[in-house]
């Protein structure tokens, strides 16, 4: 486990971000997942590694999507109750994010807050993640930024910052990406960093009509079909892998017993690929599956955090009960 301790006067913060905290994975995690994943039946690919640099752009554009409405709903539930998630969160308070992208569902946040004592953005995409920081820094000159490169998958300790308390934010529903018993541990991660006395403001992702779902991951300008894809440009480029990217096609599955969306590439013919000194033969049809996104009703939700030692204090919908934000502490 790594320990880091920020030390010494407090390095004075005018609109730029304190330099970045690289607790990034070693390069070779990559080899090692993606062969182990790619030899599993079925065929997997971590969906962690969508987030290189040009996956965290492709990601936002998904976001802007009108078929996905994830982000748009979170944001405007965010914004009719930004005070109520902020008297939550209450003053002082250090903010965590994990998978925080581009940043622009903090804002809301972060125009709500009562004199936040820092932000600390956790992100696996290094230089993605670099200038989000400073653009967000820009923004709020005074607020001391910390960037940290990491996998909040695995397990990282904080750097301590002067704060009355932290609150760990993560949106978008990144934890319905995780099945359930990673998810669980994940919260119980989760309840480490925030702490006794701190709080989780967090986005999760409802039950609803599964057309609805199905569009939302399959949307007609192809563009989660290009950042599905880019997993494999990656593998290209950083496995000396030799994907061709024509014979392979996106599709996102419902899946009802488990409640969760599954996204997979399908080999459109029989193929044979290479990727670090190792051979795999694709059969017509076979896919390899890099992402599941469940979907929960707030009952499994609840039971999810109970397990986890946290409790749900509060929840906030839309009118058609699309998505949520919930605040929680430790149980
Ligand atoms: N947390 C997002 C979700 O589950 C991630 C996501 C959205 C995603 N669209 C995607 C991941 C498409 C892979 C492919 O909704």
């Amino acid at each position: 486990m790594l320990e880091v301790q920020l030390r010494g006067p407090r390095v004075p913060t005018v609109g730029k971000a304190l330099p970045l905290l690289d607790l990034a994975p070693a390069a070779d995690d990559l080899r090692r997942d993606a062969l182990a994943g790619l030899a599993s039946s079925p065929r997997t690919l971590p969906c962690k590694y969508f987030y290189d640099d040009h996956g965290s752009w492709l990601f936002d554009q998904i976001c802007t999507l009108p078929e996905y409405y994830p982000t748009r709903t979170e944001l405007a539930i965010s914004r009719q109750y930004a005070v109520e998630m902020a008297a939550a969160c209450g003053p002082q308070a250090l903010l965590l994010e994990l998978g925080s992208g581009s940043s622009t569902k903090t804002r809301v946040l972060l125009d709500h807050l009562r004199a936040p004592a820092g932000y600390m953005p956790v992100d696996i995409a290094r230089e993605f993640l670099r200038s989000a920081a400073d653009v967000l820094a820009a923004a709020y000159p005074g607020l001391p930024v910390l960037p940290v490169c990491a996998d909040f998958t695995q397990r990282f300790t904080a750097p301590l910052l002067p704060a009355r308390r932290t609150v760990v934010y993560f949106p978008g529903s990144t934890i319905g990406n995780f099945p359930a018993d990673e998810a669980t541990d994940l919260l119980r991660n989760i309840a480490d960093l925030m702490g006794k006395t701190g709080g989780l403001l967090i986005g999760v992702d409802l039950r609803k009509d599964p057309a609805v779902l199905e569009r939302a991951y399959n949307d007609t300008r192809g563009v989660t079909a290009a950042f599905n894809l880019n997993l494999l440009t990656r593998l290209n480029r950083e496995l000396a892998a030799d994907f061709d990217l024509t014979q392979f096609t996106h599709r996102a599955v419902w899946d009802p017993t488990p409640g969760r969306i599954e996204m997979r590439l399908i080999s459109t013919r029989a193929q044979t690929i290479h990727i670090a000194d190792h051979t795999l033969e694709f059969t017509a049809g076979e896919h390899i599956r890099t992402e599941y996104s469940h979907k929960y009703t707030l009952e499994q939700f609840a039971g999810m955090a109970t397990a986890a030692g946290l409790t749900v204090r509060q929840v906030w919908t839309d009118r058609a009960s699309l998505f949520s934000v919930q605040y929680l502490t430790r149980a």
